[in-house]
């Protein structure tokens, strides 16, 4: 008998795309050299797009999301991985248009297969997932440029959500002074406590919009966000800071002249976590696995992080899509 694993599965009838849980064997995935027994997902705002029918992530349905999985791996054509190996896949075309994390068992290309630290559990490996991954980069990106707490308070924007918060806990845990922008009046307390040293509205980034500069403010900024938010931010920014820019929530247009750039010297970084190479993605989660877990990871991860299992994603896909939810959620599959 073929042993099967549930998985998430979202199908398409006359352009209604409906979520439900089934029964799946090996044979229902994509061909690869390593079969990985998934433990954790996590659900990240791509995962909610892929899930409600977003052409522009998932081309083909049925279709299961979820860009992350850790667990450890069954099977393995490739050598260098052996059964038991404690593993993170994340990002490249997983949970895109390869069949995803939301699912007991997945088979990818071993050249996708990321080696879980040792101090990571995989339910701590997906605390982070492509959300705190991608903070991580952001962060690293930003100390690469030179970016040090003594130059003046760093902005996080969308700070809330998965890569902004992990962004917050993580540059305070390093010393810097944090302003967190939010666009939930109510979560002051959460990101104060967290690692804010301040917060802010959401409104307040957009404030005198029309001129081409503002006043400096921003030694560094991650933003999450994009769209006007971005836009004005830049102007924002003091002489020679950075901005590393990883997100759209808010909208992919970015409005700017170049003074910014050609007046104040800033630096707009792009971050991308996907198609990041393996060896790059794996120096920045053994990073994660040692130095940046800081000593109050239990705190921040019971602050911020919700358990949830499959049956409950489509509640927390719909609170994603709204821009509602909270840090972030872990998906226990098996
Ligand atoms: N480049 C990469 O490799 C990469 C990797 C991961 C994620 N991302 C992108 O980064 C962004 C954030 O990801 P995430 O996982 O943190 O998403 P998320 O958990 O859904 O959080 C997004 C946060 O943005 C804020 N927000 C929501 N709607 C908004 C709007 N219309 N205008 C302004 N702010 C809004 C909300 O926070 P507040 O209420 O606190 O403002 C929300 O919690 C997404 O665009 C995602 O696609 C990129």
């Amino acid at each position: 008998m073929t042993d099967t694993f549930k998985a998430f599965l979202v199908s398409e009838t006359d352009g209604r795309f409906e979520p439900s849980i089934v029964d799946r064997t090996l044979d229902d995935l994509p061909p690869g050299d390593v079969v990985i027994n998934v433990e954790y997902s996590s659900l990240n705002y791509k995962d909610a797009l892929s899930a409600s029918g977003n052409k522009g992530v998932t081309r083909n349905y049925p279709h299961t999301p979820g860009i992350d999985a850790a667990g450890s791996v069954e099977s393995s054509i490739d050598p260098r991985l052996q059964p038991g190996d404690p593993v993170i896949v994340m990002g490249y075309d997983l949970g895109m248009n390869t069949a995803g994390g939301f699912a007991g068992k997945i088979r990818v290309p071993s050249d996708w297969v990321i080696r879980r630290p040792k101090s990571l559990s995989a339910e701590d490996a997906m605390v982070f997932g492509t959300a705190g991954f991608t903070a991580a980069m952001c962060v690293d990106t930003l100390l690469q440029v030179g970016i040090a707490p003594e130059q003046g308070p760093v902005l996080v924007t969308g700070a809330t959500g998965g890569v902004g918060i992990v962004a917050v806990w993580l540059l305070r845990n390093m010393g810097f002074d944090v302003v967190a922008s939010t666009g939930k009046s109510d979560q002051e307390a959460l990101l104060k406590a967290v690692g804010a040293t301040s917060v802010i509205s959401r409104e307040a980034l957009l404030e005198n919009a029309a001129r081409p500069m503002n006043k400096p403010q921003w030694a560094a900024v991650v933003d999450t966000v994009g769209g006007a938010v971005l836009s004005n931010v830049i102007k924002s920014v003091q002489y020679g800071g950075s901005v590393a820019c990883c997100g759209l929530v808010g909208g992919n247009d970015i409005n700017t002249s170049v003074f910014p750039f050609i007046l104040r010297g800033v630096n707009l970084l792009g971050v991308d976590s996907v198609e990041l190479p393996l060896d790059v993605k794996q120096d920045i989660w053994n990073m994660i696995g040692k130095q940046w877990m800081f000593p109050d990871f239990a705190t921040f991860k019971a602050d911020t992080t919700r358990q949830i299992t499959l049956p409950q994603l489509p509640e927390a896909i719909a609170q994603v899509l709204k821009g509602q939810h909270l840090g972030r959620y872990v998906v226990k599959v098996d």
